[in-house]
């Protein structure tokens, strides 16, 4: 967006994609506008050009019209964060929505319906990509926690609206998440952490092609753990997956095959050493600590334990780019949010490209007061993982093709 000029800008009407999927609580209150605020330089750029602002959004994921995930309550918060008048349609398409857009001056901004009330919209649907892009006169994609979905709003649109351009949002986030993979200063780390292995099977492969160390925090550790006939008394522990067409995978045999790869490729590869324990899933005080990786039998570990702490805050600091996906434990309990933190903490005080991909680790930074002190966190939660997994996102390459 920041290559047009002004004689494409002013008086035009320009369509948005954003991802203004954020978390509401029952009473339809925003909970964190984290995901409206990203979009506020490119929507600023537009008005302060002369753009007439169309925005469209999902919310949540509806089956047709749910007057629960309308975007009247996100059409207010932008405005309170623009401060300036927010017009809102209650649908995407069709006569409200054009003469809505027929009234809007130079720097105005409307926003459009939740576009997933349109089935369409998820089917890529031709027609309706057509009747979005109808409706402007230039296309902008700013969200990219959408990019990885082939919808109408986010791929097909860019196929009938010309100029398609990327948002500053977008391009920022490629900008980073391309640096850390493809020109990162070395020694570069993955800090990987999460329940399940099997989320996060091709993000070890690609990851194990780009870095020199890999840390490995969260349930997933447990199954590599196991894998080479370490005690995981009563963890969760995740030994085979089914895919889609049917087939098993027997995840520990994938995890040695993984660490075998590590060792081949020469990546640093590393594991808990201890563990903070509980004989339930609940929070405690007062956690039990392993005295070393294996966990004894009734025992259920929810975070890694000290001397791991010690090892991958060591790892932090030697690096010059690190990656972040995936909390170490089961944050959201306070007993159990030492390992994530003190890894959050570690970021935060080193001076190294710190790179959080979204999700659940972006929440982990954001509860631990980190944010500002690291060099970006992601507003994408499946979006970054897809791309940090080495997949092209349908978003960007439409806009590449356009
Ligand atoms: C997200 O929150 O990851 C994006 O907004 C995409 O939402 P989706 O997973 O419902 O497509």
């Amino acid at each position: 967006v920041d290559a047009l000029g002004a004689a494409e800008l002013r008086g035009k009407r320009a369509l948005v994609r954003v991802d203004f999927n954020v978390p509401l609580d029952e009473s339809a209150q925003i909970t964190d506008d984290t995901r409206i605020r990203a979009a506020l330089p490119t929507i600023r750029q537009l008005i302060d050009g002369g753009a007439r602002v169309i925005l469209v959004s999902h919310l949540g994921r509806p089956k047709g019209f749910d007057d629960q995930l309308r975007l009247s309550p996100v059409a207010k918060r932008l405005g309170e964060l623009l401060s300036k008048p927010v017009a809102k349609v209650d649908d995407v398409i069709g006569p409200e929505v054009e003469e809505a857009v027929k009234k809007l001056q130079d720097g105005d901004v409307l926003l459009l319906e939740n576009v997933r009330f349109y089935p369409e919209e998820e089917k890529n649907n031709p027609e309706f990509a057509q009747k979005l892009a109808s409706l402007a006169d230039l296309y902008v994609n700013d969200a990219f926690g959408t990019a990885h979905r082939a919808h109408a709003s986010t791929e097909g649109v860019a196929r009938y609206l010309r100029p398609a351009v990327a948002g500053l949002l977008l391009q920022k986030e490629l900008e980073y998440l391309g640096k850390a993979l493809e020109s990162p200063e070395r020694p570069v780390l993955a800090i990987m952490g999460g329940a399940k292995v099997s989320d996060k099977i091709q993000l070890i492969q690609n990851m194990l092609t780009k870095v020199d160390s890999i840390v490995i925090g969260g349930a997933m550790a447990y199954t590599f753990l196991k894998a080479q006939g370490i005690a995981t008394g009563a963890s969760r522990c995740e030994t085979s997956t089914t895919k889609k067409d049917g087939t098993t995978i027997d995840l520990l045999k994938l995890a040695l095959d993984l660490l075998a790869e590590a060792k081949e490729r020469g990546v640093t590869f590393l594991l808990p050493v201890d563990h903070r324990t509980n004989d339930k899933f609940a929070d405690s005080d007062t956690p039990n600590v392993t005295p070393d990786a294996n966990i004894p039998e009734g025992q259920m570990a929810l975070d890694i334990g000290p001397k791991t702490e010690a090892l991958y805050v060591a790892e932090v600091k030697k690096a010059r780019t690190v990656i972040w996906n995936g909390p170490m434990g089961v944050f959201e309990l306070p007993g159990f949010s030492h390992g994530t933190f003190a890894v959050a903490q570690a970021l935060a005080e080193s001076d190294n490209l710190s790179i959080v991909g979204g999700g659940d680790s972006a929440s982990a930074a954001e509860k631990a007061g980190i944010v500002d002190q690291l060099s970006h966190v992601s507003t994408g939660g499946g979006a970054s993982l897809e791309f940090l997994e080495g997949k092209i996102l349908p978003g960007v390459a439409a806009l590449d093709e356009a």
